[in-house]
């Protein structure tokens, strides 16, 4: 079977998309950055690793990377995200939440895709899916909330330009919008719960081949503009 690694699968987006992976048999790669966020991954199945990584530790990432060598990776997943601040403007105090939340939502998936291009190349499926948002879209924006949309715009950016960068190893990177879900982030107003939206994002990841590398999806499978 497949193996996927997910970052944040301790709770949210990334827990149900180790559950629903870990039920279809896959090996389950997961990282979460304490322990007790551990717990009920541990109870998925014995198909579900656990690993402590806080998504900014470079150092962390590399030495998660060293002691997975020789492993195939067929999905990387980066999930791991934060919403920063829901302000339309940045205010002075809060450049440092805005330094942390670039450091989260765009430097630390490149930093992983980096990392773990040796295992993504080795592996059958070849695919490195980043979590972006609608809101990172500048198609679409509808203004608000600079923080997360600058930072999810620049992840865009980075996937598409690393989809450059990895063509010549076969390797595809796409990013996904998981619709407005029902998590810590999203709230319990939001319109889908996480069950619906994983299903139709592993579906997107399922049919992703490298004609899909650069591109821009729905959990629904509809393409978005950037
Ligand atoms: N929910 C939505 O409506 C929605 C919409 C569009 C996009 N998204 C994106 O979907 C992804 C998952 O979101 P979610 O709704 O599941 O959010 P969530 O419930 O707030 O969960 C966020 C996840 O990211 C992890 N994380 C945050 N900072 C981290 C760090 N420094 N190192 C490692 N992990 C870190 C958290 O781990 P801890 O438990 O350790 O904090 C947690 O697992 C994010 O990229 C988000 O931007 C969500």
């Amino acid at each position: 079977m497949p193996t996927i690694l997910i970052t944040g699968a301790g709770r949210g987006l990334g827990f149900e998309f180790a559950k629903q992976y870990a039920a279809d048999g896959w090996t389950v790669i997961a990282t979460v950055r304490k322990p007790e966020a551990g717990r009920a991954l541990a109870e998925l199945g014995r198909n579900v690793e656990i690993n402590l990584l806080d998504v900014t530790d470079r150092p962390g990432i590399a030495k998660l990377a060293r002691s997975l060598d020789g492993r195939a990776i067929d999905v990387l997943l980066c999930n791991s995200g934060m919403i920063g601040s829901r302000e339309a403007t940045v205010a002075e105090a809060d450049y440092a939440v805005w330094h942390q939340t670039m450091e989260v939502n765009l430097m630390a998936p490149v930093a992983m895709a980096q990392a773990f291009l040796p295992h993504v190349a080795a592996s059958g499926q070849k695919l490195m899916v980043f979590v972006t948002s609608r809101m990172g879209s500048i198609a679409q924006t509808t203004g608000g909330s600079m923080i997360y949309r600058t930072s999810k715009a620049a992840l865009n950016m980075a996937a598409k330009n690393l989809s450059i960068a990895f063509a010549d190893k076969q390797v595809a990177v796409i990013v996904v919008h998981p619709g407005w879900v029902k998590t810590d982030m999203g709230g319990p107003g939001a319109a889908i719960t996480p069950e619906v939206s994983i299903a139709g994002l592993r579906k997107v990841i399922a049919k992703a081949t490298l004609a899909d590398s650069g591109h821009f999806y729905n959990y629904d499978g509809i393409e978005f503009p950037w």
